[in-house]
């Protein structure tokens, strides 16, 4: 009997009683029983009937367990084989088997571990629900074998990402169990090996088990750790019948008819071809059906959680009854007080109460569903909408290519969680973040702001493009992330900051003649080799000073392809949305919106200037006539006066001849038509001829063979204004005259 609480503190109390009632019903499983004199458990493990440890404490033979102490620990055993639970109720048991492998040393060559389990003629099953087929492996094709069935899958590790509980073909696959197997052995193909892999990923591993208990791991291909940990305990789930009949014959026979506890019931099973039966106690009963008194009538009203709410509950074989509190009558199913006119009515109240814990509980719970799906769905989304499907598809097309698909996991932990202490710098598309990934690859990773509807829906196109950029003095791209809203992308890291860093905060450490030319010439052949890559001309759109950086020998890498675009093909691609940076923005550019790769030439104008003065690009304290180094430069240049603006750490005699061939060729760059400038190449070319006269001073006195060293690159390249290729001309010349 229970009388119950008010009704206000029950919504609160009964969150915690239907927790409890929960844990009630499942320990209660435990608690069965076994023959009489029978140990009821091995080691940690409960041993319930038909089970039994000996074959004279179980059902029969094929339930009897061996109880063994190997080592100070006691466990029971299958035959050889480990049980690790048994659950009647479910007619489950857990067992430990063995991981097949197939690993390669040098040392040993490639050796084979086919594992197998045989479970005809008992009464166990592989539980195809429970069980999934594994398999491990960076160039792995590995199958179980059954009596009818082949079945396996492949795993890699090219080209894809692998990821933490992520099994499907990346490092690791799954295949379903067939329904209704109790043999099998895992196979490896021999075609798939590890041969040339080992130092990475020595061994693959198949194994059959238990799906919960699984969840793939990075390091299981790249050690024998899976090996180490799981070697012969791999659990596995295992149905379990009476056989070989059905209820309806079994019954027949009761000397060995299993269900004999009263108020249980027999439910008919088939394994295959073979029928068989299970026992189940009754509803209202619980215990185990297989003893005599297994199933015990279940005290509804003695358990914590009251069924009948606030009123009186009574107990009765296999259910329970409800009647009112005193004061109270029932009507239709409900109490009510016994006064007539009072309108309170408990019951639909507590109803509600519990109704409503109920229905905050289930809503939590779906919401937080809601909310995983949710976050899966959008990263898919996102995948797609930046056509990360077809950008995929090239990328699997192409063996050996290096980009990589990032997941957004792998960013934020290589960078911290985009921690402020990673950044880089923050430029107008984005923020740069230092990387680390897999522990010790330096990268880059650029978060963009924004991103146009339009560009959404080019990025992978652009991506596969970019990914296809290999350039000596170009940043490589090795990858992106396109599962956010915003994608990513992953740079090779450059280590020594930026041309603007080195020519503007060098706190005066000199920089020759030679290394700015020598910077500018590896700037203007990333540039060229954009303007003229393959199938699809690059514009960078922004070439400036801070976007050239500088590696380890102060190479130069032309970086920041945030901005650039693939040149349009058409009319209709017009490119609206400005960028490029003030003091390095083609002024025709500004008036068509129109940007074309004589902008770049424009840009990388300036940049020559920079190198050549040392000075700001653009100043806004600076006087009106000088807040635009290209216009001060411009008209230095009309009124004969360069030698007033070079930067002092270059002027001097002997360089001035190429100085003002530099200035000129900055001059022809920063016309104000692009019909008028240069292309990238002819400007690489011209640098180049300059960079030959700088580097040999022991030139021929020859004219005529001087001439023909340093003509070359004109006979190379496209039209020019006629001044603008007389240069190498006048450089022979001045150094002739030098002499
Ligand atoms: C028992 O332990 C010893 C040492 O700890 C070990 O060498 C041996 O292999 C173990 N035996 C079994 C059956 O695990
Ligand atoms: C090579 O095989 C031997 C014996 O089979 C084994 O003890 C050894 O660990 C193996 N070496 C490697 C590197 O796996
Ligand atoms: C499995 O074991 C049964 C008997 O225990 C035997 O008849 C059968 O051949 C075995 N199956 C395989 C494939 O070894
Ligand atoms: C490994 O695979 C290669 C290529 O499929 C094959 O030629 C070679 O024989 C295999 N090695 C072994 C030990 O099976
Ligand atoms: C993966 O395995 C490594 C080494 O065994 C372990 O340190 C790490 O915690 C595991 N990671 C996950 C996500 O389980
Ligand atoms: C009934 O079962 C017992 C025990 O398994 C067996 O010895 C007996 O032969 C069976 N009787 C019939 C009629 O099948
Ligand atoms: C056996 O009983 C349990 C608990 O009473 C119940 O959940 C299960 O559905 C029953 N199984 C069958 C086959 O009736
Ligand atoms: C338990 O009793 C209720 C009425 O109190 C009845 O509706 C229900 O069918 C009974 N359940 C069983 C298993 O007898």
């Amino acid at each position: 009997m229970k009388l119950g609480r008010s009704p206000l503190l029950l919504s609160a109390g009964h969150l915690f009683l239907c927790l409890t009632a929960i844990w009630v019903l499942t320990t209660a499983d435990l608690a069965a029983g076994q023959r009489p004199g029978c140990p009821a458990k091995c080691g940690d493990v409960d041993i319930t009937f038909p089970f039994g440890i000996g074959d004279e404490c179980a059902l029969h033979s094929g339930f009897g367990l061996s109880c063994t102490t190997v080592n100070g620990t006691t466990k029971p055993y299958a035959g050889t084989i480990e049980v690790t639970k048994i659950s009647v109720p479910e007619s489950k048991a857990w067992l430990n088997t063995w991981v097949s492998s197939q690993c390669y040393f040098p040392s040993n060559g490639t050796n084979y571990l086919n594992a197998w389990l045989n479970l005809s003629d008992t009464p166990f099953w592989i539980s195809e629900v429970d069980n999934a087929i594994i398999v491990i492996g960076c160039n792995t094709l590995a199958y179980m074998t059954s009596s009818s069935y082949v079945i396996g899958c492949s795993a890699t590790c090219t080209d894809v990402t692998l990821e933490n509980g992520l099994c499907s073909g990346a490092g690791c696959c799954q295949a379903d169990v067939p329904k209704d197997i109790s043999y099998y052995r895992g196979y490896f193909n021999e075609n798939y090996n590890t041969t040339n892999i080992w130092q990475d990923s020595p061994c693959s591993y198949i194994v059959v088990m238990e799906k919960a208990a699984f969840s793939f791991n990075t390091s299981y291909v790249k050690s024998t750790v899976f090996y180490d940990t799981y070697q012969d305990t791999v659990p596995i789930a295992l149905n379990w019948q009476i056989r070989p009949w059905s209820c309806e014959v079994a019954r027949k026979n009761m000397s060995s008819y299993a269900c004999i506890s009263k108020d249980s019931e027999c439910v008919d099973t088939t394994h295959g071809k073979e029928k068989g039966y299970r026992c189940n106690c009754s509803r209202g009963y619980k215990g185990n059906p297989y003893i005599m008194g297994g199933c015990q009538d279940i005290d509804e009203c003695h358990a914590n959680y009251n069924p009948c709410g606030i009123e009186i509950c009574q107990n009765t074989p296999g259910n329970f009854s409800c009647s009112c509190r005193p004061g109270y009558y029932m009507t239709n199913g409900v109490c009510v007080p016994i006064q007539k006119r009072s309108r309170f009515r408990p019951m639909p109240v507590v109803g509600a109460s519990i109704g409503l814990v109920v229905l905050v509980i289930v809503v939590a719970c779906a919401c937080l569903i809601q909310a995983r799906r949710r976050l899966r769905k959008m990263k898919q989304t996102y995948f797609r909408q930046h056509g990360g499907l077809m950008l995929f598809n090239e990328m699997k097309s192409k063996e050996g290519n290096a980009f990589k698909i990032f997941t957004e996991e792998e960013l934020q932990q290589g960078t911290n969680n985009f921690s402020e202490k990673q950044v880089l710098g923050h430029g107008g598309h984005g923020t740069v973040y230092k990387g680390l990934l897999r522990g010790y690859v330096e990268v880059a990773v650029k978060k963009c702001m924004t991103i146009d509807e339009q560009h959404k829906k080019e990025f992978g196109k652009e991506m596969v493009i970019l990914s296809q950029i290999n350039h000596k003095n170009i940043v490589k791209l090795l990858g992106c992330c396109l599962e956010v809203e915003v994608p990513m992308l992953v740079y090779e890291f450059v280590p020594n900051g930026t041309l603007f860093h080195l020519i503007h905060g060098n706190h005066g450490r000199s920089i020759s003649l030679a290394t700015r030319l020598r910077i500018a010439i590896e700037s203007a052949d990333a540039l060229t080799y954009l303007h003229s890559s393959a199938s699809t001309p690059i514009l960078h759109g922004d070439v400036k000073s801070p976007n050239i950086l500088l590696d380890g020998n102060h190479s130069a890498k032309v970086s920041d392809f945030g901005a650039s675009i693939m040149a349009p093909t058409d009319e209709s691609q017009f490119v609206t949305l400005v960028q490029g940076t003030c003091g390095y923005l083609d002024p025709e550019y500004m008036q068509t919106c129109y940007l074309t790769d004589k902008s770049d030439v424009y840009s990388f104008g300036v940049v020559l200037v920079e190198l050549l003065t040392g000075k700001i690009p653009f100043n806004l304290d600076a006087p009106e006539k000088e807040k635009s180094l290209a216009m001060m430069f411009m008209s230095a240049m009309k009124e004969n006066r360069l030698a007033d603006i070079l930067d002092d750490q270059v002027k001097g005699e002997d360089n001035m001849v190429i100085l003002e061939e530099i200035a000129e060729l900055a001059k022809h760059c920063l016309d104000m038509s692009g019909n008028n400038r240069p292309s990238m190449k002819e400007v690489t070319e011209k640098l180049d001829g300059l960079m030959k006269v700088i580097q040999h001073p022991w030139a021929p006195q020859d004219p005529e063979e001087m001439e023909g060293l340093l003509s070359e690159p004109m006979d190379n390249s496209a039209i020019g204004s006629a001044g603008f290729f007389s240069i190498e001309k006048k450089a022979i010349n001045a150094m002739q005259s030098g002499r």
